[in-house]
C-alpha cells in the first residue's frame, strides 16, 4: 500500500466506489461508525463536492441540462471540484491525522470519463498527477454489483440525474472500468458483492476494514 514512511502520523484515506444505486451513501455511515468504534477520528465526505464550491460545482456537473456536455468538459470540471476538495478538506484533514472517508473519488473518473465516456485512461491520469500530486487513496472499497441491480435500486429513489439517465450499456462498461482498476492495484482495491442483502454487504465491509486497521496497527 503506497505510504510514505515520513507520513506516519497522516489519516489514511478511504474511498467507496461502485456505479449507480450500488449502496455507496447508504454504507458510508456505516464504515464510518466501524472506524470511530476502533478510536479514529473520521472526515465523511463525498466527490464531485466536499467544500461549498466544489459542491456548487457538483450542481452544475449532475444537474440534467438541454445542452450536450463534452465529455472533456464534464472530466474537467470534476478535477476542479477534486482540487478544491483536496486543499480545502483532504489534504488538511489527512495532515491533522483524521481518516477521511470519501463516497467515491478518482477511480470513478477513470470508469465514468476514462471508460465510459471514451477518454481514455491517459488523460485522466494526467489530470490525477497535476491535480493530486503523489496523493492516492490507502484503500478502496469497491461495491460491485450488476448494473441493473443498482440502476433499479436508484429509479426506486426519485428523479434521475444526467448519469442516471445514460443507458444500460454505459453503466456496463462503468462496472468494466472498474473492475479494471481493481485488477490493476490489487493492493488498494477490495471488492464487495453489492448485488446481496445490506447485512450481508456490510458484514463484507466489516471484514475487509477489520483487516485493514489491524494492518495500520489501530486493532
Ligand atoms: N444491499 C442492498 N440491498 C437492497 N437495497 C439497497 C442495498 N444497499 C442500498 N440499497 C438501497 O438502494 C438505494 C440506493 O442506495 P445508495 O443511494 O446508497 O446508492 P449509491 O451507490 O450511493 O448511489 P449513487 O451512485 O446514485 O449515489 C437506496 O434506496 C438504498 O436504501
Ligand atoms: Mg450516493
Amino acid at each position: 500500500m503506497k505510504q510514505p514512511v515520513a507520513d506516519h502520523a497522516r489519516g489514511r484515506f478511504i474511498t467507496l466506489e461502485g456505479g449507480e444505486g450500488v449502496g455507496k451513501s447508504t454504507n458510508l455511515g456505516f464504515v464510518a461508525g466501524l472506524l470511530t468504534a476502533a478510536g479514529l477520528d473520521v472526515q465523511l465526505t463525498r466527490e464531485p463536492g466536499g467544500t461549498p464550491l466544489a459542491e456548487r460545482v457538483r450542481q452544475l456537473i449532475v444537474a440534467p441540462s438541454g445542452e450536450q456536455v463534452p465529455p472533456i468538459a464534464e472530466l474537467l470540471l470534476i478535477f476542479a471540484a477534486r482540487s478544491l476538495h483536496l486543499e480545502g478538506l483532504i489534504r488538511p484533514a489527512l495532515a491533522a491525522g483524521r481518516w477521511v472517508l470519501c463516497d467515491r473519488f478518482t477511480d470513478a473518473s477513470y470508469a465514468y470519463q476514462g471508460r465510459a465516456r471514451g477518454l481514455g485512461d491517459e488523460t485522466v491520469a494526467w489530470l490525477e498527477a497535476r491535480v493530486q500530486g503523489e496523493l492516492r487513496p490507502d484503500l478502496t472499497l469497491l461495491l460491485d454489483a450488476d448494473p441493473a441491480v443498482g440502476l433499479a435500486r436508484a429509479g426506486a429513489r426519485g428523479a434521475a440525474d444526467r448519469f442516471e439517465q445514460e443507458r444500460l450499456e454505459f453503466f456496463t462498461r462503468v462496472r468494466e472500468g472498474y473492475l479494471a482498476r481493481a485488477a490493476a492495484e490489487p493492493a488498494r482495491f477490495r471488492l464487495v458483492d453489492a448485488s446481496r442483502p445490506l447485512e450481508d454487504v456490510q458484514q463484507q465491509l466489516r471484514n475487509h476494514i477489520q483487516e485493514f486497521l489491524q494492518v495500520n496497527g489501530k486493532i
